[in-house]
């Protein structure tokens, strides 16, 4: 036994394996985080390092979240990797009493660390934390090609881009009813890019890094991947419908299906966004 043999860590080391299935992990791009339930970190503790690493600071802070344990993915580490080599590729942090530090309890072997990512992820999960009455538990972050690519022509809105993925898929106005947020171009990794997202996640479950990619939350894997999914290939679609008729879109889902499906479906549209 170990903490490879955690129904938990499998579960993570899946949704790494399908994001680089999909395509949308080039080299070391993407990054996963899962906060842990008590019973998880149980299951763990007795494989941890006998000593934990030393503590660092993250340069964000949220009380909410101190005394969490994550599991992470490491910076530089490839997801092609994950499932190969698991104790090189990701590993458990904890997270400090005044919320602002991470120490390694398990794996990121041989000197490895957080994805340089941490800090988004851990003020998104603070926000997400805090917006559904802790049920969320995943924070993704993947370099999704269409999503990318619609951030070179689309109006880097909310509004514009909401708009733009529920028309290209029926189902999308169901799984993302409020919308998804946009983020302007930003360096990665730092504070400012974490405070933006999470400002973007007080919203929505989902937000698009211009020229950069898609970050995604959800309570397990399945529905933070399946979110992922939904966006990338309704992004898809509207990349290919752009391509094939020259910018001319002959007929689309109108303001009043959309408010059909939300009827139907027993979901609030967010109205904002809605003509
Ligand atoms: P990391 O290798 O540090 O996770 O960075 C990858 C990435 O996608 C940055 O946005
Ligand atoms: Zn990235």
């Amino acid at each position: 036994m170990g903490v490879l043999d955690v129904e938990i860590v499998k579960g993570y080391i899946r949704m790494c394996t399908d994001g680089w299935l999909q395509g949308w992990h080039e080299r070391n791009g993407g990054n996963l985080t899962y906060r842990m339930k008590d019973e998880e970190v149980a299951a763990c503790r007795p494989f941890f390092n006998a000593v934990p690493g030393p503590w660092v600071q993250m340069g964000v802070q949220a009380e909410n979240l101190a005394g969490e344990y994550f599991i992470t993915t490491g910076s530089g580490k490839y997801f092609r990797n994950v499932e190969l080599d698991p104790e090189h590729s990701i590993g458990i942090v904890e997270i400090n009493a005044a919320g602002d530090s991470w120490r390694i309890v398990w794996g990121l072997a041989g000197g490895a660390k957080p994805t340089s990512e941490f800090p988004s992820h851990f003020m998104n999960h603070s926000v997400r934390k805090a917006a559904t009455g802790g049920a969320n538990r995943v924070i993704y972050h993947c370099h999704a090609t269409n999503v990318i690519a619609l951030t070179y022509i689309l109006p880097l809105t909310d509004r514009d881009f909401s708009r733009a993925l529920w028309q290209s898929a029926t189902e999308c106005p169901v799984v993302f009813p409020e919308g998804v947020g946009v983020c302007p171009w930003m360096v990665p990794g730092g504070a400012g890019i974490a405070m933006a997202t999470s400002e973007k996640m007080k919203h929505y479950q989902a937000a698009i890094w211009a020229q950069h990619g898609l970050f995604v939350s959800g309570p397990d894997f399945d529905t933070a991947f399946g979110l992922a999914h939904t966006i990338e290939k309704s992004a898809e679609i509207y990349v290919k419908v752009l391509s094939m008729g020259g910018g001319l879109i002959r007929q689309t889902i109108t303001d009043d299906d959309l408010r059909a499906i939300a009827r139907d479906f027993g979901v609030v549209l967010n109205e904002d966004f809605l003509d």
